[in-house]
């Protein structure tokens, strides 16, 4: 049977889902809300976009669904899952791929999802939560001095939590709310996540597919959010991740899995919002008494961007049968393996991201072409526009280039070759130089070890 599979996304998250869906021998048409211009690169078979519809104009996609007879529909992007798409689609009896709007409050709502934590008995950071920056300066006078993140409890691109080293500058980012709107109008107050010794925490991340009462995990990765090299600069959606972490060890998986993982999928069951999709738990690894200990920093409702460009293409199964079995609510039969290779990918953006990039608009890029027949290399597209087989910017994270390898080391030699192929008119690509710098570290320091101990 031939099939017609619908994407909810407009980034590189949404291009890699389009590849994966087309590698599927049930489909032979994806469509992709917006989509973008690139989206076809990776396949053969008939990809459609529809630029011009939001990912949250829910009557619009349901008559595309329609008119179009998808089979199965796959949201990807947060604020579809807070406008009540995945409950519209689910109304009509469309099978679909994403959590409820009751289910996805875990990411459209971090207040909620802190006092859900709470009820469960989650780790996480102690919390407070404000409604009036009023009461964020009076819980922030009442304290010792210290280290915070403030952040805002609604959808903010991934970019509302804000650092503050401490009591006065997070002073400082309480009065930054006021910057993300509605989003920022009730906001989180939240301890620095650090070891027992003092040591920063490592931040990780894993992505499960549930059917609403179990899960199966799909992988894992560790982002790069800042902008630039060394881990400085503004937070972004993210420059760039590696597959997979090696913090992850077994000891530290199964705490995760056992103290997060099956609390959240479980309490969401019980409290009567069933989760059914991908699970993005944004974790960070914390040294308690010489161990590692997991804490939750954040659940989002969708795969991360750009981690599902590193993990997918790993995945080894028909992504279609996947998500018909999270759609029919029974993951029991699927059995998901993944080809055990190392990922790197970087993201091309355009100068002046995450602040004010403007003048990169419609600046042409060049060298696309030759970076995607790399031997080793994928390329997943986002914010570009094509016009007569030539490529121009068109938003802040323009593309990501995927390297894979035996290691973090070998997967992020091969990204970055790929990505000095390509530049844009006037100098002004950017990206980070040092992504899965911590792996790469490891790796060599194991490799200096090895070769010390054998002289
Ligand atoms: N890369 C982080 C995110 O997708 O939220």
């Amino acid at each position: 049977m031939r099939n017609t599979v619908l994407v909810v996304d407009g980034g590189g998250r949404g291009a890699v889902l389009v590849d994966k869906y087309a590698q599927s021998e049930h489909v032979d048409r994806v469509l992709a809300v917006p989509g973008n211009d690139l989206m076809k690169i990776n396949t053969d078979k008939s990809v459609i976009t529809y630029p011009k519809v939001k990912t949250t104009s829910v009557r619009e996609i349901l008559e595309i669904c329609v008119q179009e007879k998808v089979n199965l529909v796959d949201v990807a992007q947060d604020n579809a899952v807070e406008a009540g798409l995945l409950d519209a689609l689910v109304e009509k009896g469309i099978p679909t791929v994403g959590p409820t709007k009751k289910a996805g409050q875990i990411e459209w709502d971090k207040a909620w999802a802190r006092e859900f934590g709470e009820r469960h008995d989650i780790p996480q950071p102690c919390f407070k939560v404000c409604s009036s920056p009023q009461e964020g300066f009076d819980y922030i006078e009442s304290q010792p001095n210290q280290p915070w993140f403030i952040k805002a409890s609604g959808l903010a691109e991934g970019k509302g939590a804000l650092p503050a080293k401490n009591n006065e500058e997070a002073k400082q980012q309480i009065k930054e709310m006021a910057r993300f709107k509605k989003a920022g109008e009730v906001f989180l107050i939240e301890q620095w996540l650090r070891g027992d010794d003092d040591s920063a925490g490592e931040e990780f991340s894993s992505y499960i597919f549930s059917d609403g009462k179990n899960y199966k995990i799909v992988g894992h990765a560790q982002d790069h959010k800042r902008v630039n090299n060394f881990d400085v600069g503004e937070n972004t959606g993210g420059m760039g991740c590696s597959t997979p972490p090696l913090v992850l060890e077994e000891e530290l998986l199964t705490k995760v899995e056992r103290t997060i993982l099956d609390r959240v999928i479980n309490g969401l069951h019980q409290e009567g919002r069933p989760y059914k999709g991908v699970l993005y738990l944004g974790g960070m690894a914390v040294k308690e008494k010489s161990e590692q200990v997991p804490y939750v920093v954040e659940f989002n409702a969708r795969w991360g961007d750009p981690e599902a460009e590193v993990i997918l293409p790993g995945l080894e199964n028909d992504l279609f049968e996947v998500g018909m079995a999270i759609a029919e609510g029974d993951l029991s039969s699927i059995q998901l393996k993944t080809d055990s290779r190392a990922r790197v990918v970087i993201a091309g953006a355009s100068k002046g991201y995450p602040g004010n990039y403007q003048n990169v608009k419609g600046k042409q890029i060049f060298g696309l072409n030759e970076a995607r027949k790399y031997p080793g290399v994928k390329i997943y597209s986002a914010g570009i526009n094509e016009q007569g087989g030539r490529h121009f910017a068109n938003g802040g994270r323009l593309f990501y280039i995927v390297g894979e390898g035996n290691n973090a080391i070998e997967a992020r030699q091969k990204a970055y070759e790929a990505m000095s192929m390509v530049s844009i008119d006037g100098n002004n690509l950017h990206y980070r130089t040092d992504i899965g710098w911590r792996d790469v570290q490891r790796l060599r320091l194991q490799q200096a070890l090895s070769l010390s101990s054998a002289r």
